[in-house]
């Protein structure tokens, strides 16, 4: 049995270091039939025998389309100046596009925006995590270059209506999952297999990324844009020449594919050789498109990874292992806070980014629920403590470290997992939509209210 986590190292975070929470949009919302909504391609993939764990939906998740007031009260509370949501496009674009935005779905995110300020919490708007209107899939999805165009004007739009309250803006989040969880792995909607279009599909995230900033800074001038990746430190499973190599590659797929264009470097030479024939079509511009400056990079940091050579490992030859007897979380996933401070050193000494912040850090455990109700979630409040200790040694060492946000502040619809898999820092009851602050929640808020007093 674990100990319960005393608050740490108090007085040492700057004062202005911003601590918030995070959701998403398909994650929590439910309504998906409410407000003129359109279809998305989460709505069609969950529809899909056996995509999800549990045979679950997005549907009602955790029902904020309605609950959303008493959602804002529950960050509030927690003592967070931010709450990071992201905004369904089918909501604002039934159809994908068009020249008149949903004023139903336009009005219900003025009122999220509003409410946030109304509780002192800033704002920070993720233009996609995901959910993509059908409509468009049908016509290609990423796959097909138009959607950049779309995306723009989807960003356009929206910071043309928030841009006056919400000054952080984020365009995707984690595109390499968007890529290759739902274009090469197919366990992510729109759920293809095929390797090739993934990596097309990356190219063309990256590109919308670029553009969307521009849209969005012709929107509302003073708006602070970033995008928000998943890295992973990679490990070579051994000092062996082939393994450290496949390390290498690993790392080169993961992480520089991505960082490497939005930093003005283009795309990292070793992957491109090793990709071929399955190399992205690149259109000239495109390079310079996606190196449009931004004034931060988001960082969602859940796992290092172990990686051997694999000569039957696809394109780059490579397999991730198992990464020993350490502790994981429930999804597996190894826990290893000093990977967040070497990643996080990283990214500095490699690109140095105007600004950083995590944008989520969490973990899922098998919450269990005493007769009084309470979940004394010890694991995840431990988890927590380490990865902000570790947030904390990174300022120390010179990271520009600005902020943490806790992926999150409900339980929710996991993807392919559906609602077996639990995040939150709030429990829900989903047949009854009734919400608890778990034990980590309890510890947060008052770690938070330390770093108030002495800050
Ligand atoms: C991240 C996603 C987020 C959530 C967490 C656990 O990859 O951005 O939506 O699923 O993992």
């Amino acid at each position: 049995m674990l100990s319960p986590v005393r608050p740490p190292f108090s007085r040492e975070f700057p004062a202005d270091f911003l601590w918030g929470c995070a959701t998403s949009s398909y994650q929590i919302e439910g309504g998906t039939a409410d407000g003129g909504r359109g279809e998305s391609i989460w709505d069609r993939f969950c529809r899909q025998p056996g995509a999800i764990r549990d045979g679950s939906s997005g549907e009602p998740a955790c029902d904020h389309y309605h609950r959303w007031e008493e959602d804002l009260d529950l960050a509030a509370a927690l003592g967070v100046r931010a709450y990071r949501f992201s905004i369904a496009w089918p909501r604002i674009f039934p159809n994908g596009i068009g020249s008149r935005p949903n004023p139903e779905g336009l009005a219900f995110y003025s009122r999220l925006v509003d409410g946030m300020l109304k509780r002192g919490l800033q704002p920070w708007a993720t233009l996609y995590h995901w959910d993509l209107p059908q409509a468009l899939q049908e016509r290609g999805g990423w796959l097909n270059r138009s959607t950049i165009g779309a995306f723009s004007d989807f960003a356009r739009v929206m910071g043309d209506q928030l841009g006056d309250r919400v000054q952080h803006w984020i365009t995707h989040n984690e595109p390499w999952c968007t890529a290759m969880l739902g274009h090469h792995l197919g366990v992510h909607a729109p759920g293809l297999r095929d390797f090739r279009a993934a990596m097309q599909v990356s190219h063309h995230l990256l590109v919308s990324h670029g553009e969307a900033v521009r849209a969005l800074r012709s929107a509302a001038p003073s708006a602070k844009v970033g995008i928000t990746l998943s890295l992973h430190p990679i490990r070579p499973a051994s000092n062996r020449p082939a393994d450290l190599a496949a390390a290498v590659r690993h790392d080169g797929l993961r992480n520089r594919w991505f960082l490497d264009p939005l930093f003005g470097k283009g795309y990292p030479d070793d992957v491109l050789s090793a990709l071929g024939e399955e190399a992205p079509r690149i259109v000239d511009g495109d390079l310079c498109r996606i190196a449009s400056p931004c004034d931060f990079l988001g960082v969602n940091y859940y796992f290092p990874e172990t990686v051997a050579d694999a000569p039957e490992g696809g394109a780059l030859r490579t397999q991730v292992i198992e990464s020993g007897d350490g502790p994981h979380t429930a999804m597996g996933w190894p826990v290893d806070a000093q990977g967040m401070v070497e990643l996080l050193e990283r990214v500095q000494r490699d690109y140095a980014p105007p600004a950083l912040y995590l944008t989520e850090n969490g973990a899922c455990y098998e919450d269990v629920m005493g007769q009084d109700g309470r979940v004394t979630d010890l694991q995840r409040q431990r988890f927590l403590a380490d990865h902000i200790a570790a947030a904390h040694q990174a300022l120390r060492v010179g990271v520009p470290l600005k902020g943490y946000f806790v992926w999150s502040l409900l339980d929710n619809f996991e993807w392919a997992e559906g609602y077996g898999k639990r995040f939150g820092l709030v429990h829900v009851d989903y047949a009854t939509q009734q919400r608890r602050l778990k034990a980590s929640g309890e510890w947060l808020r008052s770690f938070l209210r330390t770093e108030r007093v002495m800050s």
